[in-house]
C-alpha cells in the first residue's frame, strides 16, 4: 500500500491534531512521500512529536508546515502552490461536539467555509495539472458516522448510501462538507473520495474526549463527569487502525466512493468508563477512593445522538482493511501512554487554557 505513495506529494491538513499527527508520522516512518502539513494551530494542536521524528531521521526535506487557516482562501490557494499536491487527504477541521453546542460558529466556518475553500483552490490546482499528473490526483475527505444521525438500540450498522440525518452543530458541519465534496464529485468531476469513521481513540488525543478525559479525570482523583445514564453507544476504533484505512483509500479507493469505517468495539459509556477504572486499578491501584467510584452522573448533553454503529462491510471486501487492534488491548496501550506521559496533558493543557473541570452542560 505504501509503495503506492513513495514520492509522492502529499498535502495533509488537520496534520497538528490527533488524527492528521498519526497519519503524518506513519508516512514519515515508512515510504517517500514529501508531506505538506497544513494546519492553523488551534487549541487541541501539536507538532513536537513530528519535529523529533524529523531530527531523530534527518528526514526535514520530506516535511513542510504550512500554518495557514482554512478560512482564509488567499492563505489556502497559496499553500496549494507551495505544495503542488499529488494528493490531498483533509483532516482539518473543529471536532468537538461539546464546544460545537456552546459555540457552533467556528465549526461552520472552519468546516463548511474551509472545506469550500480548499475544494475551490485543490480544483484550480487539479484543472491545471498534466494529464499524467491529472489522472493520478485524488483527494480524500476524512468525516464522521455522526452524519447519519443516532440509531436506536438493534438496528444495523451505518452503512455507505445511509440517509443523512445530523443532529448536533458538529455533525452538521461535517455532512454539509461532505455534500460539498459530493457535489464537486458530480458536477466538476473533481477525483474526491470520502471516508465516515467512527469514534478514534489512541495517545495524543487532546484530554476533552471521553477517553483521555476519563483518564486524566481518574488519575487526578477528581470526579468521572458520564453524560445522563451512560447508555450512549459508540463504535471505537484505535487511531492506528483508522490510519491504516486512511492511507488504503488515498491509495487505492476508487475514485466518487464514500468507505464506512468502524471498530467493531460498540461499548456503552459507561463499560468504557469501567474498563477503565478497572485497567488502572491493576496498573496504579488508587490510593484513597476507588476509580469506579469517581463516576458522577452529569446532566446529559443537549441531543446526545443515543448509538453510533458502523458496518464496515465495503472498505472490507472491496479494499481489504480490517482493524489490527482490540478494543481491550487498544485501550490498556493507551490508559499507559497517558500514564507515561502526565507532562503531555499537562503541557498541551495549559497552551490551550482549557479546564477539565466541565460537569456537562
Ligand atoms: P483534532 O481536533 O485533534 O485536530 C483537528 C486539527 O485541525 C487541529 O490541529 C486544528 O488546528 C486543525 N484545524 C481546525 N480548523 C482549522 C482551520 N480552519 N484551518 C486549518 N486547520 C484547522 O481532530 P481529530 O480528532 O484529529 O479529527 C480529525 C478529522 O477526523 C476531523 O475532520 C474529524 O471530523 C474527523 N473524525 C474524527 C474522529 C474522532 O473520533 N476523533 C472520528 C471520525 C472522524
Ligand atoms: O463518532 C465520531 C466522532 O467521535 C467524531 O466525529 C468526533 O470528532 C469525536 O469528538 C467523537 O464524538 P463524540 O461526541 O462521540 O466523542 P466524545 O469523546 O466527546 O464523547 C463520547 C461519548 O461520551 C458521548 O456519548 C458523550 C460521552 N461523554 C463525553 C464526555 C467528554 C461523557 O459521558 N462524559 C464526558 O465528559
Amino acid at each position: 500500500m505504501m509503495e503506492k505513495l513513495n514520492g509522492l506529494k502529499i498535502l495533509i491538513t488537520g496534520g497538528a491534531g490527533f488524527i492528521g499527527g498519526a497519519v503524518i508520522r506513519r508516512l514519515l516512518t515508512s515510504g517517500d512521500s514529501f508531506i505538506f502539513n497544513l494546519d492553523k494551530i488551534g487549541y487541541a494542536s501539536d507538532i513536537n512529536e513530528i519535529h523529533r521524528i524529523l531530527n531523530d531521521n534527518e528526514l526535514s526535506n520530506r516535511y513542510t508546515f504550512l500554518k495557514v487557516d482554512l478560512k482564509d482562501m488567499k492563505e489556502v490557494e497559496n499553500a496549494i502552490k507551495i505544495s503542488d499536491p499529488d494528493l490531498i487527504i483533509h483532516l482539518a477541521a473543529e471536532s468537538h461536539v461539546d464546544r460545537s453546542i456552546d459555540s457552533p460558529s467556528e465549526f461552520i466556518l472552519s468546516n463548511v467555509l474551509g472545506t469550500f475553500n480548499l475544494l475551490e483552490a485543490s480544483r484550480e490546482h487539479w484543472s491545471k495539472l498534466s494529464k499524467k499528473r491529472k489522472e493520478k490526483f485524488k483527494f480524500l475527505h476524512v468525516s464522521t458516522d455522526e452524519v447519519f444521525g443516532s440509531l436506536d438500540v438493534n438496528k444495523k450498522g451505518f452503512h455507505e448510501s445511509y440517509p443523512y440525518d445530523p443532529r448536533s452543530p458538529y455533525s452538521a458541519s461535517k455532512a454539509s462538507s461532505d455534500h460539498l465534496v459530493r457535489s464537486w464529485f458530480h458536477t466538476y468531476k473533481f477525483p474526491s473520495m470520502i471516508t465516515n469513521c467512527s469514534n478514534n481513540f489512541g495517545p495524543k488525543q487532546f484530554p476533552e474526549k471521553l477517553i483521555p478525559l476519563v483518564i486524566q479525570k481518574a488519575l487526578k482523583g477528581e470526579d468521572i463527569p458520564l453524560y445522563g445514564d451512560g447508555s450512549n453507544v459508540r463504535d471505537w476504533l484505535f487511531v492506528e487502525d483508522h490510519v491504516d484505512a486512511i492511507l488504503l483509500v488515498i491509495s487505492k479507493g476508487v475514485i466518487g466512493q464514500s468507505y464506512c469505517v468502524g471498530g467493531f468495539g460498540e461499548k456503552s459509556n459507561i463499560e468504557v468508563v469501567k474498563m477503565i477504572c478497572e485497567i488502572l486499578e491493576n496498573l496504579i491501584p488508587s490510593q484513597k477512593v476507588p476509580y469506579h467510584n469517581l463516576i458522577n452522573k452529569v446532566k446529559d448533553r443537549p441531543g446526545h445522538d443515543l448509538r453510533y454503529s458502523i458496518d464496515s462491510s465495503k472498505i472490507q471486501s472491496e479494499l481489504g482493511w480490517v482493524p489490527k487492534h482490540s478494543f481491550e488491548s487498544a485501550l490498556k496501550k493507551t490508559i499507559c501512554w497517558y500514564i507515561e506521559n502526565v507532562d503531555w496533558c499537562e503541557q498541551i493543557l495549559s497552551q490551550s487554557g482549557y479546564e477539565l473541570d466541565r460537569k456537562g452542560i
